[in-house]
């Protein structure tokens, strides 16, 4: 296979779907001097596309036929394209105009076991496949988005160029890399969003803290978040946040986050994370709990009535120091909300690396992620280190940087959860890193009644220590006293 260059003999990558995401891609390829080609049966997009790509060279297609025609061979061609069987229909579509040989690249947040299968299927009839997760949203891919590529490495290698060019840069390096084989590229896309899922609950629950317990109003509260994010807990996510409590709509007295439904809706990776990390019996409890609050909060109608019933007079636990004071600990309770939640992340990565073989190196995801995703943070550059100096590290929270600056927040962490358990201000996240931190630094967990229970009941053996492997069965029940 050639490596991707510029010529005149037809264009060098081609894009299926140009949605916001397909053509800002697209256009950021074509900023990056390589000659591209988008289609879609959607005629309003390829003018779009035309129109912002007029002083570059992109071109648009209506007709599958002509756009996989127009393309240099081996042809490169990614779908971005919703999750699910619209990938299934599109490939159907394709096959027939494809030669062996071609690359097809699924740059959406599919479901990696269903790349695994597609990967299978299309390798069996001579064509090069891989699942690639994009992050950064439309922003992000037409500036520079960060890009988690697995499968088909040598079809991989024929494309980087492509992708090293348009990704983020952090450092002059490019925030993408060959992830591993398989589904790995989606697989680790997955996580990505789970931790962003439990980032964005922490960032929620936080606000909720500000308002309710500290009564602070968007501005005030929109300070809180701009000098976070002017130290070290600088991140895109808090960004963003910052952003949300300054944004009122033209001629509107008020800011919009204040109109918005306190309803949030998901497309699955979260879940998806959730899910796959109890088959692999991994445990991310602030994923988990993140997605349970984006269902919980579908109940609106529920809540309300439960509201009218459990109303409490807040807030009893802010009442006792100045709010500098509090203020500080609560950027040491994020502080290391976020170090747990990205080490459960990283936990289930190297689970999964082992489980699916897909060779993972911790050090290289991590480095990929400081710039251009959606949970890129100052704190990835520590977690980058720690993986570089120990690739084999059991857990984030072993490295030594990493657990000095965990025992450092911890106090804070402490007090603000105990301020607003208190005061009956919900912070399940929180309180999941919390547990899930004391759970770990555990050596004697409960565990051991949990056994004994199971086997008074059901007769499901229990080990004794010193004598792991070995299983016994006992009649729990003390004879009757006569
Ligand atoms: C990203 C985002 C992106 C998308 C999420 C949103 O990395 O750019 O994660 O993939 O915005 O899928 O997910 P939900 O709709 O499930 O919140």
């Amino acid at each position: 296979m050639d490596s991707a260059q510029n010529s005149n003999t037809g264009y060098v990558f081609g894009m299926i779907g140009l949605g916001t995401m397909g053509r800002s891609l697209l256009l950021n390829m074509a900023d990056h001097g390589f000659r591209v080609a988008g289609y879609d049966k959607d005629i309003s997009k390829i003018d779009i596309l035309e129109q912002e790509g007029r002083h570059v060279a992109v071109k648009g297609f209506d007709s599958l036929p002509d756009f996989v025609q127009s393309l240099q061979t081996p042809r490169a061609i990614m779908m971005l394209v919703p999750a699910g069987p619209i990938v299934d229909s599109v490939i159907a579509d394709l096959l027939p105009l494809l030669d062996k040989g071609d690359i097809l690249i699924d740059g959406g947040n599919s479901y990696f076991k269903d790349t695994t299968q597609r990967a299978e299927a299309l390798e069996a009839k001579g064509l090069h496949f891989f699942g690639m997760g994009i992050s950064g949203g439309e922003e992000g891919a037409r500036r520079g988005p960060s890009m988690m590529p697995g499968g088909d490495k040598a079809a991989y290698e024929v494309v980087r160029p492509i992708f090293e060019a348009v990704a983020a840069k952090v450092n002059g390096e490019p925030c993408v890399t060959y992830i591993g084989p398989g589904a790995a590229g989606h697989f680790v896309k997955m996580v990505h969003n789970g931790i962003e899922y439990g980032l964005m609950q922490l960032i929620a629950e936080t606000y909720e803290i500000l308002r309710k317990g500290l009564q602070l109003d968007n501005a005030a509260i929109n300070q809180v978040f701009k000098q976070w994010n002017e130290g070290r807990l600088q991140s895109f996510l808090l960004e963003i946040t910052r952003d949300i409590f300054t944004y009122k709509e033209k001629g509107s007295d008020h800011h919009l986050v204040d109109d918005v439904l306190d309803v949030a809706r998901s497309k699955g990776t979260g879940k998806w994370t959730s899910q796959e990390a109890m088959d692999l019996e991994l445990p991310v409890p602030t994923i988990d709990i993140a997605v349970s609050m984006r269902d919980l909060s579908k109940y609106k109608a529920l809540r309300v009535k439960a509201a009218e019933i459990y109303s409490n007079k807040l807030p009893a636990g802010f009442a006792a120091e100045s709010q500098d004071a509090f203020l500080q600990k609560l950027e040491q309770a994020f502080y290391f909300s976020m170090i747990t939640t990205y080490a459960q992340g990283m936990h289930l990565l190297a689970k999964a690396s082992v489980a699916y073989n897909y060779q993972l190196q911790l050090d290289q995801i991590a480095k990929i992620w400081r710039g251009g995703c959606i949970i890129r943070a100052a704190f990835l550059e520590d977690i980058y280190t720690a993986y570089q100096q120990k690739p084999d590290l059991a857990h984030l929270l072993l490295d030594q940087r990493v657990s000095a600056l965990a025992q450092e927040a911890a106090p804070g962490m402490r007090a603000v959860v105990a301020a607003a358990v208190t005061s009956g201000i919900a912070i399940p996240a929180f309180t999941a890193c919390l547990g899930y931190f004391d759970s770990i630094r555990n050596a004697h967990m409960p565990s051991n009644l949990i056994q004994a229970q199971r086997d008074y009941f059901g007769a499901h053996t229990y080990e004794l220590i010193g004598k792991e492997g070995t299983f016994l069965h006992t009649e729990w029940l003390p004879d009757a006293v006569d």
